[in-house]
C-alpha cells in the first residue's frame, strides 16, 4: 500500500502548497490582446470631469488602454462601494482615480474611503515630483523636487479614543519595517533618477522614539547608497525653507503626515493644486490620482477647473503601464500647452476653459509638439 500512498501524500502536499503560496504570487497585469485595463474612478467634484478629458485624450492618441469605470458614493455610510473597487484594483492591477470626498460628521470608526484604499492594497509609497513649469508664474523658479511620502502608517492610523471624558489619545504608529521599506524606496528611486541627495523629514527633537526611528531607518539604508548623499531636517525649518530656498532640496523623504504638508507646500510653490500629479505605488498595485487630493467641489462642473494634474497623473500612470511614446507624446503636448499664457484657467490667473486646454493638449498630440522635457 506504501507505494499508492506515498505519491498522494506528496500530491497533497503540493497542492496545499500551490493553494498557499497563490496570494503570494503577483498577478500578472490586467491585459488582453496588446490592451491594458485599468480600473477608473470618478470620485466627487472635478474627478469625473477631469477623468472624462482623460478618456477624450486617450482616445484621441489610441492609447491602448481601457478603462473598467468604478463609482464610489461617499454619501453611504457602508464599505460596499470601496470594497468593489478594491477588488477592481486587485483584478487590473493599476487604477486612477478623482478624490473621494470624506464626510467629516461621520463617525470617527469611519475610515476616509481613499485611506482604505491606500491601506487595503498596501501602496506604501506615495510619489510627487514638484517641478516648475513653463509658462506658470511663480515666485520661485526652477523648482525639482521629488517627494517620497509613506502612505500607509504614521498619524493616518485612525486610532484615536477617548477613554477619559476631555482626553483624546490619537496614535501614531511608525514601525522599523515600513520606514526601512519607505527609505529603500527613495534611495532606489534617488539612484534610479540619477538624484544626487535624499533629505529625511523629521521631528525627532520632540518624537524622540517614532520619529527617531524613522529617521535611524533612513541612515542604515542611506548606508547602502554611497553615492547618493543623506541629510535631515526638522520638519518646521523644512517649510521655512522650501517657501524661501526651495532650489536646495532634491529628494526627500518623510512621514505620512508631514508629506500630506509638505507636498502641499511643494504643489503651492510650483501653481497651485491644479498642476500636480501624484502616484501611490506598493509592490503589486498602483494608483494614480491628483498629488494634493482635493475634491474641487466648488468648482465642480463649471468646465474652469485645471486638467493638467489629474493628465500628468495619467502620463504617470502610462509610465507604470511601460507606455513611453504615449506618455512623452501627451506630457509634451501638455507642457507646450501650459506655456500658451491665454489658455491658463482660472487657478494659475487665467481665464481659459477646461476643454480649451483639452482641445489645445490634443492639437499638440496631432502635430507631435517640438518641446520635450522630462518631467
Ligand atoms: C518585519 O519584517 C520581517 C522580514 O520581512 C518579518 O520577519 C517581521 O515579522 C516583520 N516585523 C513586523 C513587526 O511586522
Ligand atoms: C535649517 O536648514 C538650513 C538649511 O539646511 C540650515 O542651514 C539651518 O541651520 C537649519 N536651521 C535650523 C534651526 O535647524
Ligand atoms: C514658451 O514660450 C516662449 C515664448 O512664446 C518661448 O520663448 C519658450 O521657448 C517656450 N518654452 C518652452 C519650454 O516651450
Amino acid at each position: 500500500g506504501g507505494e499508492v500512498i506515498m505519491p498522494l501524500v506528496y500530491l497533497l502536499l503540493s497542492l496545499l502548497l500551490i493553494t498557499y503560496k497563490m496570494p503570494l504570487l503577483q498577478p500578472p497585469p490586467a491585459k488582453y490582446g496588446g490592451r491594458h485595463t485599468v480600473t477608473l474612478i470618478p470620485g466627487d467634484g472635478i474627478g469625473p470631469e477631469l477623468l472624462n478629458h482623460v478618456r477624450e485624450v486617450f482616445r484621441f492618441s489610441c492609447v491602448p488602454v481601457d478603462f473598467e469605470v468604478v463609482h464610489v458614493n461617499s454619501a453611504v455610510e457602508t464599505e460596499d462601494d470601496i470594497n468593489n473597487a478594491i477588488t477592481a484594483i486587485r483584478r487590473n492591477g493599476v487604477a486612477l482615480k478623482g478624490n473621494i470626498e470624506t464626510k467629516h460628521t461621520m463617525a470617527p470608526s469611519v475610515k476616509s474611503r481613499n485611506n482604505l484604499l491606500r491601506t487595503s492594497l498596501d501602496l506604501y509609497a506615495n510619489v510627487m515630483h514638484c517641478q516648475s513649469l513653463p509658462g506658470v508664474q511663480t515666485r520661485h523658479k526652477n523648482i525639482d523636487i521629488m517627494i517620497i511620502r509613506e502612505n500607509t502608517e504614521g498619524e493616518y492610523s485612525s486610532l484615536e479614543h477617548e477613554s477619559v471624558s476631555g482626553v483624546v489619545e490619537s496614535l501614531k504608529i511608525i514601525t522599523r519595517n515600513n520606514s526601512l521599506r519607505i527609505a529603500d524606496y527613495a534611495f532606489k528611486l534617488a539612484r534610479e533618477k540619477g538624484r544626487r541627495r535624499v533629505t529625511a523629514v523629521h521631528k525627532a527633537n520632540i518624537m524622540k522614539l517614532g520619529d527617531g526611528l524613522f529617521l535611524q531607518c533612513c541612515r542604515e539604508v542611506a548606508s547602502g547608497y554611497p553615492d547618493i548623499t543623506f541629510d535631515s531636517m526638522i520638519v518646521d525649518n523644512t517649510t521655512m525653507q522650501l517657501v524661501s530656498k526651495p532650489q536646495q532640496f532634491d529628494v526627500m523623504v518623510m512621514p505620512n503626515l508631514y508629506g500630506n504638508v509638505v507636498s502641499n507646500v511643494c504643489a503651492g510653490l510650483v501653481g497651485g493644486p491644479g498642476l500636480v500629479p501624484g502616484a501611490n505605488y506598493g509592490h503589486v498595485y498602483a494608483v494614480f490620482e491628483t498629488a494634493t487630493r482635493n475634491t474641487g467641489k466648488s468648482i465642480a462642473n463649471r468646465n474652469i477647473a485645471n486638467p493638467t494634474a489629474m493628465l500628468l497623473a495619467s502620463c504617470m500612470m502610462l509610465d507604470h503601464l511601460k507606455l513611453y511614446d504615449h506618455a512623452s507624446s501627451i506630457r509634451n503636448a501638455i507642457l507646450n500647452t501650459m506655456n500658451e499664457t491665454r489658455l491658463h484657467t482660472a487657478d494659475i490667473g487665467g481665464q481659459g476653459t477646461t476643454s480649451e486646454v483639452v482641445q489645445t493638449i490634443m492639437r499638440f498630440i496631432q502635430s507631435k509638439g517640438q518641446l520635450t522635457s522630462e518631467y
